[in-house]
């Protein structure tokens, strides 16, 4: 039996629910926030759902940190998303704090989970729930890839025209500005990207790669991307309770792989039951490797904001 934790039933949380409920993922699926009643209601609502979708969800919706026990993954999603003109860095104290008092129930009541960590600012969130959990590096793993470069495939579907299940993208460095958009490890069924496609159009959909959560944000005014958001922590929960050992940029532990040592950030990863099983060095040229190096800078810092603030 499977069971898997959902915190936060936020927009995020909620969608990550549903979809592990529709897929019929786990057996158990709890949900669980702060706020009393909704995690209960949503519940609720989902396993209703079942009954005309036809499937068989056994969702609990609870604020008891207690019903999480023993759960084999944990998808932490719970914390503030950003509003228009922010920056996913100013989120970092108060993230941090959520992130920090979900560490302490995870690593006392569910001590062999793998945990797939969505809240933002991302690099640096999962670094802190790895520190406060001191589990395996391997086992705790962020959610950004392979959202951003579901973004990127559906922007060069979009610009070419065509359908988006041939296009496969790989975006790599931190979940932020400084994101890395790899045109030349971008397929369309196998065919890569340079070959088909113009330099500009190839720089427009990076430029507007990286700018993808905020072109979001600044449509919905209140909130960020959800949909997208949860299929992406939904496949890699997928990826690990199944061992389907997929190729998948993830922002992984790195001991000196990419020349990169003490931080997470955006890799290639083989992603199965024991969570990051390995991680994929490409061979990058030298503008993508000095890109990882900006962006692996841009994570250090927020990670000395983080100490400043005394959560690390
Ligand atoms: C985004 C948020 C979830 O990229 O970081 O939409």
């Amino acid at each position: 039996m499977t069971k898997i934790t959902v915190v936060g039933a936020g927009f995020v949380g909620m969608s990550c629910a549903q979809r592990l409920a529709e897929q019929e993922v786990a057996e158990e699926i709890v949900l669980i926030d702060v706020v009393e009643g909704k995690p209960q209601g949503l519940a609720l609502d989902i396993n209703q759902a079942g009954a005309i979708e036809g499937y068989q969800a056994l969702l609990i919706g609870t604020n008891d940190a207690a019903d999480t026990a023993g759960s084999d993954l944990v998808i932490m999603t719970a914390g503030l998303p950003r509003k228009p003109g922010m920056d996913r860095s100013d989120l970092l104290e108060v993230n941090g704090k959520i992130v920090e008092g979900v560490a302490a129930y995870v690593a006392a009541d569910s001590p062999e989970a793998r945990v797939v960590v969505v809240s933002n600012p991302l690099d640096t969130m999962v670094y802190l729930m790895a520190e406060k959990l001191g589990f395996p590096k391997s086992q705790v793993v962020g959610m950004a890839g392979v959202l951003d470069s579901a973004r990127m495939a559906s922007f060069i579907a979009e610009s070419m025209g065509g359908g988006v299940k041939d296009v496969r993208c790989m975006v790599l460095g931190g979940h932020g500005d400084s994101m890395v958009p790899i045109p030349d490890f971008s397929t369309l069924n196998g065919v890569s990207l340079p070959a088909i496609m113009g330099e500009d159009e190839i720089s427009a959909i990076n430029d507007r790669t990286r700018n993808g959560g905020a072109e979001i944000v600044n449509l919905l005014k209140t909130g960020s991307a959800f949909y997208a958001p949860s299929a992406a922590a939904v496949a890699m929960a997928k990826a690990i309770t199944r061992g389907e050992e997929r190729l998948l940029p993830c922002s992984a532990w790195l001991e000196g792989q990419y020349g990169l040592d003490g931080i997470y950030m955006g890799v290639p990863v083989v992603l199965g039951r024991n969570g990051v099983e390995r991680i994929v060095e490409l061979e990058l040229d030298e503008a993508g490797q000095a890109k990882l190096e900006a962006s692996a800078s841009a994570i250090r810092g927020d990670i000395a904001t983080l100490e400043g603030l005394g959560l690390l």
